[in-house]
């Protein structure tokens, strides 16, 4: 883009009749926007045209120029989409390109579409409309990665799985329910983004420069127009705050800490010591040297682009952080970490989602490679740690044991079979008893992964029916 905004040679900034000299060269690309928000283009052009009709209905233009003003801004909006408009860096940003196109078509006309208006109130209605776009479409992408998730789910409701924490061995868990909890956080940032939407929804328009203005503009007129809830409040407020853009960027913040979470773990779990997991091979890279390596760049990415977009959030709350009312051109400042964060979020969904998809089998063969879960290496490590010490505990509790005592004896009984190397319940029942005396035959159903899982048959338990009930819930959710 910006190889195509152009120099104009010729002083014709809207402003230029303050001056006595031109802008410096360096000041004039130090200053212009419109490098990065002539992405702003079909908002602006829909902001004007809600606009300019207002004006005509309100008498403040005639109608005749109002319909020059449509016809002018519509084809504007031709040339954009075609790639035929020349933006100019000279004009500064999208609004001074616009309008100076605009002017040049439609003559005076052009110049009158201004009228009750500043940039400060524009750029602040473009950026709106766009976020408001944007969210819908984060929050689409949400729910396509949550219909991964929740697939993926339901095909692993009962692979047993060791839970951690420390990332040591702590409980045997279903992977269906690890992956739900996932599921759980991408529902809590749906709703931070539809919350919100809610307050990017507000038109700014009429606030114009700062102090609003002195034609008997209709505000709520435009709000409609635009699918605006309502109008911003305040004047002063409507053309300097960007607290909503700081709440897109913090919402896509913990969109990314969420994926960074599952990102470090898809790497551990691919890594050939865990050999829990397969990535496709269309979302991993090879080694130029190393021939045995397959790596999780996907993940990896993930995790840094985090980074990135927590940067942002810092830098959004910074630009706003020592700005006196109303309206400073620090604001402009805002929009290429908002750019950012909305592309870089975009992305990290759309791809994740696919990389979390389950291969497609067509009569017994792959017709498009997905996610491949190893059931039996989950197993083994959930069955190699002691993963039921605690379901012993429970045992003896329930057997009329202190669980303080519980604890104790379970412990001194792990400790044997680690100096045996054998699992808890590889050990015979005499020897168990030794421990407790109160263990019975019986206890061999707890020792297992299964009676395990099925004993945590609660609401936002393990058990794999409750995974399954949750994956229900969840899918009627989203309906
Ligand atoms: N390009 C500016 C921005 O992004 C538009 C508003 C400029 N207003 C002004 N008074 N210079 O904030």
């Amino acid at each position: 883009m910006t190889e195509k905004v152009s120099a104009l040679n010729k002083k014709e900034s809207s402003w230029s009749g303050r001056f006595s000299e031109p802008v410096a060269e360096l000041v004039k690309k130090y200053t212009a926007s419109v490098g990065f928000d002539y992405r702003l283009a079909p908002y602006d052009i829909q902001g004007s045209l809600a606009h300019a009709r207002m004006l005509s209905q309100q008498g403040i233009i005639t109608h005749e120029d109002h319909v020059a003003i449509e016809k002018g801004l519509n084809e504007i909006l031709q040339e954009i989409a075609s790639g035929s408009f020349e933006w100019l860096l000279d004009l500064e940003d999208v609004h001074l390109n616009i309008e100076k196109r605009l002017t040049d078509k439609i003559g005076d006309a052009g110049k009158r579409l201004h009228t009750g208006r500043s940039r400060n109130d524009q750029v602040a209605t473009d950026v709106r409309l766009w976020l408001r776009a944007t969210t819908d479409h984060v929050m689409a992408g949400l729910r396509n990665l949550q219909s991964s998730l929740l697939d993926l789910a339901e095909a692993n409701f009962d692979t047993v799985m060791p839970g951690f924490t420390h990332l040591q061995v702590a409980q045997p868990v279903t992977f269906g329910h690890h992956l739900m909890a996932y599921v759980e956080m991408l529902k809590r940032d749906a709703e931070r983004f539809s919350d919100v939407r809610r307050r990017i929804n507000r038109l700014p328009l009429g606030a114009a420069a700062l102090a609003g203005t002195s034609y008997p503009i209709d505000r709520d007129m435009v709000a409609q127009a635009l699918g605006f809830e309502g109008v911003c409040e305040n004047s002063l407020d409507a053309v300097s705050d960007r607290d909503f853009a700081i709440e897109f960027t913090a919402a896509a913040s913990l969109v990314m800490m969420h994926l960074s979470r599952l990102s470090e773990e898809l790497i551990l779990w691919s890594s050939p010591r865990f050999a829990f997991i397969d990535i496709a091979d269309r979302f991993c890279t090879g080694s130029s040297i190393m021939p045995q390596k397959k790596n999780p760049d996907v993940p990896e990415l993930v995790r840094g682009k985090t980074g990135r977009v927590y940067g942002h959030l810092t830098a959004l709350l910074t630009l706003m952080k020592g700005q006196p009312l109303a309206y400073n051109k620090d604001n402009q400042e805002d929009k290429e970490p908002l750019f950012d964060t909305a592309d870089t979020l975009l992305v990290t969904l759309e791809i994740y989602a696919d990389m979390l998809r389950l291969p497609v089998i067509e009569n017994g063969v792959v017709v498009k490679t997905g996610f491949v879960v190893n059931k039996e290496n989950m197993r083994k490590a959930a069955s190699e740690g002691f993963a039921t010490a605690t379901d012993l505990a429970d045992y003896l509790v329930k057997k009329g044991m202190p669980f303080r005592d519980a604890h104790e004896a379970v412990a001194l009984a792990v400790r044997y079979a680690v100096d045996k190397e054998v699992d808890l319940s590889d050990l015979p029942l005499a020897t168990l008893q030794e421990f407790a005396s109160e263990i019975d035959q019986d206890v061999y159903a707890v020792l297992t992964l299964e009676g395990s899982l099925n004993s945590r048959d609660h609401r936002g338990g393990t058990a794999p029916s409750q995974v399954k009930k949750a994956i229900d819930r969840a899918r009627q959710e989203m309906r």
